[in-house]
This record gives structure tokens, C-alpha cells and sequence, in this order.
């Protein structure tokens, strides 16, 4: 008898236990697969809380004031738009503490979790552009321009891995970067947010970001995902002003601006932003053909794909392909965005509601995005992890991650004139300093730095150095004398005469997007005259350009003995810079776009053989050393190949300086002939080593034609001729055949 009462209790605690699981949904067991965990979610969802989860809003929609700078969450608003409106994401703020943004954070995600009525966690997106560029105490980068200018991989890499390790805590799971557009137009107002002008060089710079931000393990159990921007052809506007038209094939779309599209997709990126403008007459966000069809279908994408910053409702007061907002959003969900950053009120909210009930919109077309959305959420950990925490703060701004940023720095200064050596400046006993960026902050940084345009001075950091105080710091024994007004009286012409080494640092004030339209892309005239007059000096002249982009000095550039593209190389920025006026640091930066030299004539380097021979002052890939490499005995395991074949090429590179220096080795092919026009170079492969005086190298590269020569026509296809190819690596150059 008592065996069977013991039964009869034993049977009865399972059925107990079994049914108090099942009171828990399959969606909130992590030990779930994915999949089922979000299509028994999903079954769960009304059509409201789903069109909730496909918006995003500011954060003035949820703080007190609706001040970006503004960390006073408002509970009242929060909840009414989290329980009423099942809002699932949220974006921006400036930079604060990270206590601050903790207490935010921890308080959004709180309410959201309360008042979500199935528990799905909101999700904080921002744009960590070079570093935790809105969180006080982090560290900052040097921007995509000069990342690109190291043509050093591990630099993006690292970017990404720091911005991970410093903000994922706190609860920024989304970063809207990387920037992998193509900085193929000097005009363009973002150019320095692109990695530069080469397909290639992108695609490698932006897949390494992703792999270091996406796949940061530090930060577990949080994961984060990074967002490939602006799907497609953004960079190009022929105005250059930022979101203007862009009219170029698809031919050139594809072989030129999807690559570091695909890159980035290959490396298992998990959301994309789209670009705000049109493209041949078509507002990307209302092109079912390049949302679906190519970034999706063709391209493989299964992640989320975001808007842009208002650009449903862009679709009626800008592009006006849509009569009224409704129809814009039809438009932009028809064509298959995932998430509206409407983001400033809930008019796509009530708009798609309204599309979804009169049948326009099928249930199952936002079942298709919230799959993505919901997905992205369960993979990023949140539905176990929803809240930030403050255990690891001290994991932001340290010396170890601050001296990531400076490696990143000092390679992606770019020497590029030093006549009879003027630099390294070694024992200088007086220096004067000069120029609107030769104590500026803000200057190094450029915009998405602690604010959308770049900030105030006082906003950066007390201990960042200026060029200035850096080279103060760098020649504790010399006199480094700043000269910040009256530049041209005459009181200062004893101080330039007598001193061993002027330097001038001149450039671009911090901007963003289109606040840094410009319609001369000459260096300001007041600068011009600057050089003008500190040349008439027999010091020598060291100019440093600290800009987004590449201004036209043309007129000055014989003037200055040196010259040092210096970009905006963030917070490590002035240090790197007076390293290598010192000779600390050899530079080993190459310029990643070209250089133009007239201010009506702009061509990339790997321009077209009836475009003219690129006008650039400093061509794409042009970077000197206080060093010598030389490259020798190029060789090629075979003369011709088919096109399944490869060969393999090889050569030496040797330092025949006396100081130490990275050299980074760009392999080049020119295709002599193609159905469709090749460019007249094209950068295949580079790697960068470092060699000590005297010390050699033997490089290979693979070459198979399918993969680094074939090229696509308007449908994607790929193709390749028999044809004579040139294979330059340095100053060397051998030739080989594709046959049929
Ligand atoms: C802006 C930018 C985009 C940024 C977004 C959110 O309009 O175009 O790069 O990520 O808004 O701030």
C-alpha cells in the first residue's frame, strides 16, 4: 500500500512539474532552438505589438525633455509607449557617463520588460562610429578614413572588439557601424566615415570590424550586432552633397559598391541601414529590387534591415515618390524594410495598422520582419540578458584599449612630401606651432564624437592631447611655442625665422552628414595664405592636414618642406602625430583615396582607360617612410592560366634604410581587355609587415582568375576573357595571360 501512495505522489509531482513548465512558453526556454523559440512567440503576437517590434524611436521620445543630452527617463511616456504601442527599440543620446547611461538603460529596459505584455526586451541602438563615440571615458579610434589609410586589418578589427568590450555592458547591443560605403567622391561631406575609394580595401577594413565587434567574447552572455551602412551607392551623389541623386549603372554598383556589402554579409552581419537617398530615380527605400531582390535574395542577407533616419516620411517631403505618408510606408515595407527609425512619433505605427486592416499590407509580410527582429533579439541574448550592467565598467577607457586606438593612430598618418628629410625633427630647440587645428580637440575627432557634429572642446577629454600639448610632451627639452591668433603680423616673424621647425596644422572643423556640404573643396583661402607666408621663411615648414577630407592645397603644396595627411585620427590623434615628427613612430600610412589636385577634376585611381590619367597630387596608395624598401625579383609560378586556374606570384621586399618601419604591400592587376571597360588598376591583395634595417621578406599571393580578375555585368554575372594581364606589386610589374 504505501508503494502505492509513494506512486500515486510521484506520478502526480510530475504532471505537477510538467504543467507548471508549460505555464512558461517554449519562446522563454533558452534551451530552445531559436527558430521554434520565435515562431511560438511570434503565433503569440497581436498585429499591433508586431508593428510595435518593426519601430524605432529617438530618445526624445522617452526622455523628460527630449534633449539629446537629456539621461531624465520619463517612466510615464516609456510605458505608454512600450505598453500601448509595444515599441521595440530605441536610439541615440550624446555622450555621457557610463553610470548615466547604465541608469538609463537599466530603467528603459525595466519598464520595457514590465509593461511588454509576452516579455520582449527593447533593444538600444547608436553610432559607435570609431570607438564608444557617445559614452564618456572611452576610447576613440581614428575615423574609417584613416583606418583605411593603415591598410592594416587588425586596426578595424580592434575598433570594433573595444567598441564591444566598451558599451555592450551598458546596454548598447546595436552599433550603426561600420560605414562601408565607397569614398569614391572627394566632395562627398561623409567620405571620412568610408574606409576609401578601393572595393577591396573596404570590404577587408569593414568584414575585420564586424568580426571584432560581433564577435567580442568578453562580453558575454551579451552579444551585439553591427550594422553594414548605407545599402547601396550612397557615397556617390553627383552634387556631392550628402543625400542628393545618385545616377550609376548597375554594372558599376556591382563590380565597385556591393563588394563591401557582400564582405560584411559573409562575415555574418546581422543588420543593415539603408541609404537615405535615390539611386537612378529610385529612393533605396522604396526599391523592392535592391532591398529584396539583390541585398536579400542575391546577396544572402537574413538579417534585419533598418531605415535611415526619417526616410519613410522622406519618401513624400523629399523624394516625393509617395502622395502621402501612408503610401510611403506601403512603399517602404512593400519593398522590405524591418524596422522604421520613424523615429520622432508613431505615425508609422497608426499608418501601417491602418494598411495591415484594409488587407493592403498582408499579416504575413510583417510576420517576415518580425521573424528578423525577434530573431536578432533571442541571438543577441536579450530575452535572458535584457538588462545592462555596471559590474565591468572598468573595462571602458583603459590604457590597454587606449593603446589600441594610438597603434591605430600612428599608422594612419600618411607622410606624404618630405624634402631633404625636414623630418624626423630631431633636437629642435625651438618649434613653433600654428594653424586652427594645432590646439584643437575637437578637430582630431570630427563628427559622431560625443555629439552628432563633434562637440565642444570642453566636452573632450582633459588628458587628450592637441598637437600642441603633444608636442610638448615630445620635446620636453625644446621650446614648442603656439601661435593661435595675428598668425601674419609682424611680431611673429623674429619667433619663425628663429625657430628650427614651424609646423602648421590646418584642416576642417568637426561635421555631419550634410552640414559639411561644401561647394569648393579648395583648402579655405585664409589657410592658403597661411602656408603662403610661413614659407617665405628659412625654417623649415611642416603642414599637417587634420580634415575628413581631402581639401585642395595645390596652390601651397611645394611650400611646405613636409606634409602629413593626418585625417581625423580621434583621441590618440595628437600623440601619433608628434611621434612621428619626432622619428618615435616611422610612418607607414598610404593615402586610400586619391588626392585631387584641381578643384574641377576628380578621378579615382582605378579610373577607366579613356578617363583621363588620374589627376590626384597624391595618388591612391602613396605614402613615403623615413626608411628605404626595397622590392625585388618578382616572380610568377606560370605565364598563362585558364580561367579555373591559379598562379601563384612572389617577391622580396627589403629594408635598405637604417631605422626600422611597416611597409604595407599592395598587389595590383590591370586587365587588358574586357567586354566591359576594366579599370586601369585594380588593388587584387595587401598585407603589411615590418621589417628591421637591413632585414628582407619573400610575399606571395595566389591569384585565381575567377576570384581576383573575373568581373560582373549589370545582371551580376560574372565575367572573364582570355586576356593579358599585369601583375604590379611596388615598383615591379610582370605579365601573365588568361586563355580560354
Ligand atoms: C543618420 C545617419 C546614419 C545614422 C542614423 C542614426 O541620419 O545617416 O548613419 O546611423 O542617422 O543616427
Amino acid at each position: 500500500m504505501k508503494n502505492v501512495l509513494i506512486y500515486c505522489f510521484a506520478i502526480a509531482f510530475l504532471f505537477i512539474a510538467t504543467d507548471l513548465h508549460a505555464q512558461s512558453h517554449l519562446y522563454q526556454d533558452p534551451d530552445a532552438p531559436i527558430d521554434e523559440r520565435v515562431e511560438d512567440l511570434l503565433d503569440r503576437m497581436t498585429v499591433y505589438e508586431k508593428i510595435g517590434q518593426m519601430t524605432q524611436l529617438n530618445i526624445s521620445m522617452i526622455n523628460t525633455t527630449g534633449a539629446a543630452s537629456d539621461f531624465t527617463l520619463d517612466e510615464e511616456k516609456t510605458r505608454y509607449l512600450i505598453k500601448n504601442h509595444h515599441i521595440g527599440s530605441f536610439i541615440n543620446g550624446d555622450a555621457v557617463a557610463p553610470e548615466t547611461w547604465f541608469t538609463f538603460i537599466d530603467g528603459l529596459s525595466r519598464v520595457g520588460m514590465e509593461e511588454s505584455r509576452l516579455g520582449i526586451p527593447v533593444i538600444y541602438g547608436i553610432d559607435h562610429m570609431h570607438g564608444a563615440s557617445y559614452l564618456a571615458e572611452s576610447t576613440i579610434f581614428p575615423h574609417n578614413i584613416n583606418l583605411g589609410a593603415t591598410f592594416n586589418p587588425v586596426h578595424a578589427y580592434q575598433t570594433g572588439w573595444v567598441t564591444a568590450y566598451e558599451s555592450a555592458d551598458i546596454g548598447h547591443r546595436w552599433g550603426f557601424a561600420p560605414t562601408i560605403d565607397l569614398g569614391v567622391n572627394p566632395l562627398w561631406a561623409r567620405i571620412w566615415e568610408t574606409y576609401g575609394e578601393d572595393p577591396h580595401l573596404a570590404s577587408v577594413m569593414g568584414r575585420n570590424f564586424v568580426e571584432g565587434y560581433q564577435g567580442n567574447e568578453e562580453i558575454a552572455p551579451f552579444r551585439v550586432a553591427a550594422t553594414g551602412k548605407h545599402f547601396v551607392a550612397y557615397s556617390d551623389p553627383r552634387t556631392g552633397w550628402d543625400r542628393t541623386p545618385v545616377q550609376l549603372s548597375m554594372q558599376a554598383i556591382r563590380e565597385f559598391h556591393l563588394p563591401p556589402f557582400q564582405a560584411a554579409i559573409d562575415a555574418g552581419i546581422k543588420t543593415m541601414m539603408l541609404n537615405s537617398g535615390e539611386v537612378n530615380g529610385i529612393p533605396v527605400h522604396a526599391s523592392y529590387e535592391f532591398i529584396t531582390e539583390l541585398l536579400r535574395d542575391e546577396m544572402g542577407f537574413e538579417g534585419v534591415v533598418l531605415t535611415d533616419w526619417a526616410d519613410i516620411e522622406k519618401l513624400v517631403d523629399l523624394h516625393r515618390t509617395a502622395k502621402n505618408y501612408k503610401e510611403a510606408v506601403y512603399q517602404a515595407v512593400t519593398a522590405g524594410i524591418d524596422v522604421s527609425m520613424t523615429p520622432l512619433n508613431l505615425d508609422f505605427n497608426h499608418a501601417l495598422k491602418e494598411l495591415v486592416d484594409e488587407g493592403r499590407i498582408p499579416e504575413e509580410r510583417l510576420d517576415e520582419s518580425v521573424r528578423r527582429i525577434l530573431r536578432l533579439k533571442f541571438e543577441l541574448g536579450l530575452f535572458e540578458h535584457p538588462f545592462p550592467r555596471n559590474d565591468r565598467l572598468y573595462r571602458i577607457g583603459t590604457e590597454e584599449n587606449r593603446l589600441k586606438a594610438l597603434a591605430a593612430a600612428r599608422e594612419s598618418i600618411v607622410l606624404l612630401r618630405n624634402e631633404n628629410d625636414v623630418l624626423p625633427a630631431r633636437d629642435p630647440g625651438l618649434i613653433v606651432v600654428a594653424g586652427m587645428s594645432a590646439n584643437s580637440k575637437r578637430n582630431l575627432n570630427g563628427g559622431w564624437t560625443l555629439t552628432w557634429a563633434g562637440g565642444t572642446e570642453e566636452q573632450y577629454p582633459d588628458d587628450m592631447h592637441t598637437i600642441y600639448t603633444a608636442l610638448k610632451n615630445e620635446y620636453p627639452d625644446a621650446e614648442v611655442r603656439l601661435i593661435e591668433a595675428e598668425l601674419r603680423s609682424n611680431a611673429n616673424r623674429e619667433l619663425f625665422n628663429s625657430a628650427d621647425l614651424i609646423i602648421y596644422a590646418g584642416g576642417e572643423e568637426p561635421y555631419a552628414e550634410f552640414t559639411g556640404n561644401v561647394t569648393d573643396l579648395t583648402m579655405p583661402q585664409e589657410q592658403l595664405s597661411d602656408v603662403e607666408f610661413l614659407s617665405e621663411f628659412d625654417t623649415p615648414l611642416a603642414l599637417v592636414l587634420v580634415q575628413g577630407r581631402p581639401r585642395i592645397f595645390t596652390s601651397v603644396s611645394e611650400k611646405a618642406d613636409a606634409i602629413l595627411f593626418a585625417g581625423l585620427p580621434g583621441f590618440e590623434g595628437g600623440e601619433a602625430i608628434a611621434n612621428i615628427i619626432s622619428g618615435r613612430v616611422n610612418p607607414s600610412g598610404r593615402l586610400p583615396i586619391s588626392y585631387p589636385m584641381y578643384t574641377g577634376h576628380f578621378s579615382t585611381y582605378n579610373h577607366k582607360p579613356s578617363g583621363v590619367s588620374s589627376s590626384a597630387i597624391y595618388p591612391f596608395g602613396h605614402g613615403l617612410s623615413y626608411t628605404e624598401f626595397v622590392y625585388s625579383d618578382l616572380q610568377l609560378n606560370s605565364e598563362s592560366m585558364d580561367k579555373d586556374g591559379s598562379l601563384t606570384a612572389s617577391v622580396t621586399i627589403s629594408n635598405s634604410g637604417d631605422v626600422s618601419g611597416m611597409e604595407s604591400v599592395l598587389w595590383y592587376i590591370t586587365n587588358h581587355v574586357g567586354r566591359i571597360s576594366r579599370p586601369v588598376l585594380e588593388l587584387k591583395h595587401f598585407e603589411k609587415i615590418e621589417l628591421e634595417p637591413g632585414e628582407s621578406t619573400r610575399l606571395e599571393f595566389e591569384i585565381m582568375p575567377m576570384k581576383h580578375i573575373s568581373y560582373p555585368d549589370r545582371y551580376g554575372n560574372r565575367l572573364l576573357e582570355a586576356s593579358r594581364i599585369t601583375l604590379s606589386v611596388g615598383d615591379l610589374s610582370q605579365e601573365f595571360n588568361i586563355v580560354d
